[in-house]
């Protein structure tokens, strides 16, 4: 099945719901290698995302995308503000005019997505931040999309990824971002950004799945 603006909603809303609930761990592990307020930031703007989509009303995907974007931009300091904006404007170009996404528009987006951040932040992989996880979940899509695997199929195949991918981070010593500063000391923890990264596309599939 496809993801149309409705289903959209319902997944920005249930992002919503997981920031809140995840905001105690997401600022644990920034606390321990960070200044402790990214599950505040992810909060703040997903919060705010809400309040925004709440009160437009949305008949393609590009215009909604876009409101996210926009959102993240104006209300997250820090470095996952921008970056996360970018990433949803970025998927905002690519939507724009769909009334609904499967698999191969969603890999596509997610492809622009990801080259925003990497456009704006520099990081390569093995920095140790999102890029980490974002890296394999989209080229899982990818795959995915080339071999015309449903949109449930490809998510699952994204989260997976991502998971690995985040995981991956914990033995990283960090070469971007706050998480930098501590060099070495950096070790042994898991990236913030990479964590929230894989509670947003596990996130998604879940609704994907709900809604189907
Ligand atoms: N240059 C960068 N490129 C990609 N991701 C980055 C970069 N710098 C930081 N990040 C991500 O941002 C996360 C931290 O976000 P957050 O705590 O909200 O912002 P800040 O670091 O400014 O306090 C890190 O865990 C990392 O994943
Ligand atoms: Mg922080």
């Amino acid at each position: 099945m496809n993801l149309d603006v409705q289903g959209m909603l319902k997944v920005f809303d249930a992002i919503g719901e997981t920031m809140a609930a995840h905001k105690e761990y997401l600022t644990e592990l920034d606390s321990a290698i960070g200044d402790a307020d990214h599950g505040i930031n992810m909060n703040r703007g997903f919060h705010k995302v809400h309040d925004k989509l709440s009160a437009g009303s949305y008949t393609d995907l590009g215009a909604l995308f876009k409101d996210v974007g926009m959102t993240l931009m104006g209300n997250v300091g820090g470095a996952s503000g921008p970056l996360y904006g970018t990433f949803f404007m970025r998927m905002s170009t690519k939507l724009a005019g769909r009334q609904d996404v499967d698999t191969v528009s969603l890999a596509d987006a997610m492809e622009e997505g990801l080259k925003g951040i990497v456009a704006l932040g520099k990081a390569q992989l093995q920095d140790k931040t999102m890029v980490d996880a974002l890296t394999p979940a989209v080229e899982a899509l990818k795959k995915a999309s080339d071999n015309g695997v449903d949109l449930c199929g490809a998510l699952e195949a994204g989260v997976a990824a991502a998971q690995s991918g985040m995981e991956s981070t914990i033995p990283l010593v960090a070469r971007k971002g706050r998480a930098s500063y501590l060099g070495e000391r950096s070790a042994g923890h898991q990236d913030p950004g990479a964590t929230s990264i894989y509670l947003i596309l596990s996130t998604i599939l879940r609704s994907v799945k709900e809604s189907s």
